[in-house]
């Protein structure tokens, strides 16, 4: 038989999101009743929240004819789940308190049937001991309560209390149901475009009126016109950071090594060769309210670069003489213009959280971001889409393990954006 959720939606700015909630849950095959509380429909119209269910959508307690028609133990008895999406922290305390003063709340209090909530809310919010009681007790009383994304909040702040993605809800749902979750199901368009809008209104706020300068990809350094020195460097996870910190409202400045990547919307790219190039156009740059030094600077250039192709002279092999290129990074942090906030990469194989702290003090820098660059999986970091990154701090250490590099550079420019 087929399997039936009741979707209470309670007054949060991620309410719209639970039309798309809905759409995923009906291509599933379950059927979808909703409830709204009042502030709810401050944020999504039952109108909108009735074409998706395609079924009435309940709001008031005291309506008579829908008491008369279904009534509200009804609602709840006819369920095999009872999803509260989004659960405002206001919800939460009142069904840990069994508070029950309008339907949705009735509900949760003569309800049997397993419930699942979704919270999102402002950062502060989730963090504050009440919410945070109202889970753990809500938890001891056998409520499931999903754990909120952390990210760019609508109110411009950062951090936990964002709703999970409408797939991973549903995900969560079809394992409560036993019914087979199938990712393909939770593609396509979405049935509003607010979230986009809000995406766009949320990180366009973050680091508005910041500029953040980027080093990324490899330096290349010439032995001759035709021959140079270099490495595997591809300047991926640099330009995902380049995007992400545009994405967030930030004035970016990209110095980029010789890479065939698309430059990021709304990034200015300079592009350089050598370790000498970056440096100058770096110091060009400034001033900055953060340096994120990510590329792969060469450490030595060929002390003499040929004019001309050096020829094979027999058997003897063309000598070839390096001198040490300057420490970006080390020269920026004793830099008149030193930006507030200065980061270093450190690509590693080996003991990496030990060699990337030597080079936290040796170069003077803020953060260093490690990650080992031997092996992921099998497979290269190097040129590779994921990373594994510890980001080192005087106050500790974070890590991020195996993500896309979009993923990493996201959580970096968050946690960017809550100390600039
Ligand atoms: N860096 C720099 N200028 C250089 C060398 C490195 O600005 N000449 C920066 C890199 O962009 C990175 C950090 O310093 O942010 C660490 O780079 P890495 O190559 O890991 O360290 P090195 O100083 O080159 O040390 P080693 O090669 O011994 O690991």
């Amino acid at each position: 038989m087929k399997k039936q959720i009741l979707l209470i939606v309670s007054g949060g700015i991620a309410a719209y999101k639970s039309l798309e909630l809905v759409r995923i849950l009906r291509r599933h095959d379950i059927a979808v009743r909703a409830v709204m509380t009042k502030s709810a429909a401050e944020f999504v119209t039952p109108l909108s929240l009735g074409v998706m269910t395609e079924d009435h959508v309940y709001g008031d307690m005291f309506n008579l004819k829908d008491e008369r028609e279904i009534g509200h133990i009804q609602l709840s008895r006819q369920a095999d789940l009872i999803v509260i999406c989004p659960a405002t922290a206001n919800l939460i305390a009142k069904m840990n308190a069994g508070i029950a003063d309008d339907l949705a709340t009735t509900i949760l209090l003569a309800t049997d049937k397993p419930v699942l909530a979704v919270p999102a809310m402002n950062v502060r919010m989730w963090n504050h001991n009440a919410t945070q009681r109202n889970i753990k007790q809500l938890r001891e009383d056998s409520v499931m309560v999903m754990t909120p994304d952390s990210g760019a909040m609508a109110c411009g702040e950062f951090g936990p209390g964002r709703l999970p993605e409408p797939s991973e809800i549903t995900q969560q749902i079809c394992t409560q149901l036993g019914v087979k979750f199938d990712a393909t199901l939770c593609q396509g368009q979405s049935p509003t475009t607010q979230s986009n809008v809000q995406e766009t209104i949320t990180n366009n706020q973050a680091l508005a009126g910041k500029h953040i300068l980027i080093t990324a990809g490899p330096t290349r350094e010439a032995i001759d016109p035709v021959r140079y020195i270099a490495n595997r460097s591809s300047g991926k996870q640099g330009f995902a950071i380049a995007d992400a910190a545009a994405k967030m409202g930030a004035k970016v400045t990209l110095i980029a090594g010789p890479v065939s990547l698309p430059t990021p919307s709304g990034v200015e790219r300079i592009d350089v060769e050598s370790a000498l190039e970056m440096q100058s156009a770096v110091n060009d740059a400034l001033p900055a309210d953060c340096a994120i030094m990510v590329a792969a600077v060469a450490d030595w250039r060929a002390a003499n670069n040929a004019e001309q192709k050096i020829k094979k002279d027999g058997d003897a092999i063309a000598p070839l003489q390096l001198i040490e290129n300057p420490d970006i990074l080390a020269e920026l942090s004793q830099h008149k213009e030193r930006p507030k906030l200065l980061i270093g990469f450190a690509a590693e194989t080996e003991n990496v959280l030990e060699h990337a702290r030597t080079k936290l003090s040796r170069k003077g820098c803020d953060w260093i971001i490690a990650n080992d660059v031997s092996t992921t999986n099998g497979q290269g970091v190097m040129g590779g889409d994921h990373n594994d990154v510890h980001i080192i701090t005087a106050d500790g250490e974070d890590n991020i393990d195996h993500a896309t590099k979009e993923r990493v550079a996201q959580t970096i420019m968050e946690k960017i954006a809550n100390v600039l």
